[in-house]
């Protein structure tokens, strides 16, 4: 017992929860993401894991992106730019839902499977499904050799190491980048999405340090959620677009590690019923980067403050609006609009592990959850 716990000591290093430490870890998994397969010199991207099966899949007719909890969550955060950039249609699927709709699934589809461990049971079920119905399959896991890797017919692995921290903050970065590294080599050899591929290429060249920018926001995160939130029996996380799994992303965070009520309200649906909810007592977070949706986010805060709420945003660090004057702010590094929900969800992850703390909650073992599902 000691000396597990010697041991686990060893593996924190200077931090002292795996959550943290794994949240500082980001930094340097993205880059051990992507080193050996992206080249931003000649906007390159090579993923061995997928060559064999490259013409197979730029031949499909869609893909289905399948996954549980923060997988789940990475695939709807690069839902957007896959179609974007692969002119396919795209669909994203629960896990557990795929076998109880028996949904239809061909041998010309492509599906995606997502999943840090390479052991969620519903994950596998939903696998064996669709290798039943004749699909390629595809997996995105963190571990070397494990079920999802050897049942598919091919994949990438993330190269995120160690995730221990039973809420999973270093996978969902790395599975978001791997996923937007697939993206980039299908549509590799089209002209039409040139500029933009550079341009998200050029993105990920910067994003290490973009993290560590961002990484170096812990202090007033922590004294927010220490001063304001500590006590807060309800979080509503709001945003849009490029945002949208970001809200998802941090409520899940929030709700696995504070066992505060944490809600991911996407900010066109705000009129159709969460409206409701909002008043000066509501506490509330709005993702607001500058980004083709930023009017539509300024909308949605003004219906929000008109109520009497009075969010903390998470801006643009060079934003000067004078929309947030009497509103508490984090300002992030502006990145490429695709990949900012990797940037956004930093503050999320480092609030819900200082809340978690301040609540006395240990937040690498949550109550009622495990690392990995291994049953259905
Ligand atoms: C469990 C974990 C979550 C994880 C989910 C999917 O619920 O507690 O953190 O996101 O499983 O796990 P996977 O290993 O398939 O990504």
């Amino acid at each position: 017992e000691t000396l597990a716990s010697e041991l686990a000591q060893i593996q924190k290093g200077k931090f002292a929860h795996f959550m943290s430490k794994e949240i500082f870890d980001q930094t340097e998994s993205v880059v051990n993401t992507m080193r050996g397969r992206l080249n931003a010199d000649n906007y390159s991207v090579v993923l061995g894991g997928l060559r064999s099966q490259l013409a197979n899949i730029r031949r499909s007719r869609r893909i289905i992106f399948s996954a549980c909890g923060t997988s789940f969550h990475s695939c709807l955060a690069v839902k957007s730019i896959f179609a974007e950039l692969c002119e396919m249609p795209i669909s994203v699927e629960l896990s557990s839902s795929f076998l109880d709709e028996q949904l239809p699934v061909f041998r010309d589809d492509v599906c995606v499977f997502l999943s840090q461990s390479g052991e969620t049971k519903d994950t596998l079920m939903a696998l064996q499904y669709c290798k039943e119905r004749g699909a390629l399959c595809l997996g995105v896991t963190n571990v070397v050799g494990s079920s999802i890797s050897r049942e598919t017919h091919c994949g990438v692995h993330i190269n995120a190491g160690p995730e221990l921290s039973v809420a999973s903050t270093k996978a969902y970065t790395s599975q978001f980048i791997a996923l937007t590294l697939i993206a980039l080599q299908l549509s590799q050899d089209s002209l039409r999405t040139k500029a933009r591929r550079e341009e998200i290429i050029d993105g990920l060249a910067r994003l290490s340090d973009d993290i560590k920018k961002t990484l170096a926001l812990e202090p007033e995160l922590k004294r927010l959620a220490v001063e304001k939130y500590k006590d807060c029996k309800n979080l509503i996380i709001l945003g849009r677009g490029y945002q949208s799994a970001t809200c998802l992303e941090g409520a899940l965070k929030v709700k696995e590690v504070t066992y505060i009520h944490a809600e991911g309200i996407l900010a066109g649906e705000l009129k159709h019923g969460p409206l409701a909810l909002i008043d000066e007592t509501m506490p509330m977070i709005l993702l607001m980067p500058k980004d083709r949706h930023y009017d539509d986010t300024e909308n949605a805060l003004k219906q929000v403050t008109t109520r009497g709420g009075r969010p903390l945003v998470i801006i643009s660090e060079n934003d000067n609006s004078p929309v947030f004057k009497d509103l508490n702010t984090i300002r992030v590094p502006q990145t490429v609009d695709a990949l900012q929900a990797i940037i956004n969800i930093i503050p999320l992850q480092l609030f819900s592990y200082h809340l978690a703390v301040a609540r006395g909650i240990d937040p690498d073992y949550p109550r009622g959850l495990a690392k990995s599902v291994t049953v259905a």
